[in-house]
């Protein structure tokens, strides 16, 4: 058995307002395994961004609790890289002091840190970039920035929440070859979060895959494809059977039906 990195155990949260309770998640039980990349798929409003909050320690439970590597989360754990939906970049801060910023936040030696947040930009397709401000760049470019920056510190487990939702198809699938490349050679923990059914077969070992009202899961797939994958395998047998699999379970929920 692998090692497990992340446990959430019965986890529930509810939000209470004057308009009444909403259960975000409802009784959650997952592992997450060291080193695995594991995607999380579901519609709007299952509790996705929820659950990223609860492990990243943003949000606490209202029921059962999150462990990371046996210990019970209670704020933001060490080792820990998050990149949102939205790149939270900061416009008035150029491209290197934007991914600098989280060790402006602990103490290290911003010189080591200079160093390696150069590599980052490098490998990123970013060289020559490093002064430029975040409104001279491109989405898929921002987000890339927002990467590197979430990797500064070569944490062991790298949150992501729909981080390239808002981006056109092909920087989508050019972003997902980086992500995986990088994760092959790093080997992290890896949730990412995703409403692609697609993007998580193809980047995943595991799709958790949820249900709304209440936000539970209803299915873990392990994705048994080959690695590295090439985007041609978007169009095998195999996995178009993962996706039909995936998208049955949502036909099954009535995922698609609110929408026509
Ligand atoms: N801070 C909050 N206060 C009240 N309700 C919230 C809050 N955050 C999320 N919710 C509700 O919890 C549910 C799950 O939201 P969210 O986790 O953002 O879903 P997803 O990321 O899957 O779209 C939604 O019904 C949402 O309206
Ligand atoms: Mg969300």
């Amino acid at each position: 058995m692998a090692e497990i990195y992340a446990d959430l155990r019965g986890v529930g949260k509810t939000f209470w307002s004057r308009r009444g309770d909403v259960t975000a998640l409802k009784n959650i039980n997952l592992e997450i395994r060291a080193g695995e990349f594991m995607s999380v798929v579901g519609p709007s409003g299952c509790g996705k961004s929820t659950m990223l909050k609860c492990v990243a320690g943003l949000e606490p439970t209202t029921g059962g609790a999150v462990k990371i590597r046996g210990t019970v989360v209670s704020g933001p754990p060490e080792n820990l890289g998050i990149v949102f939906q939205r790149d939270v970049l900061l416009d008035w801060r150029s491209v290197m002091d934007n991914v600098l910023l989280p060790i402006e936040f602990r103490r290290g030696d911003k010189k080591d840190f200079t160093r390696r947040a150069n590599d980052l930009l490098v490998l990123f397709g970013l060289d020559g970039f490093q002064s430029r401000y975040p409104w001279e760049l491109s989405g898929g470019m921002r987000q890339r920035v927002a990467i590197a920056r979430a990797l500064l510190q070569d944490p062991a487990f790298l949150l992501m929440d729909e981080p390239f939702g808002a981006l056109d198809a092909l920087t989508r699938d050019e972003l997902n070859i980086e992500l995986q490349r990088i994760w092959n050679e790093t080997k992290k923990t890896v949730m990412f979060i995703t409403h692609s059914i697609a993007e998580a077969v193809f980047l995943s070992d595991r799709v958790v895959v949820m249900k709304r009202d209440p936000g539970e899961v209803v299915e873990v797939i392990e994705i048994d494809l080959p690695r590295p994958r090439k985007l041609a395998i978007r169009e095998t047998r195999e996995f178009g059977q993962y996706s039909t699999r995936i998208r049955e379970i949502f036909e099954r929920l009535g995922v698609y039906r609110e929408r026509t």
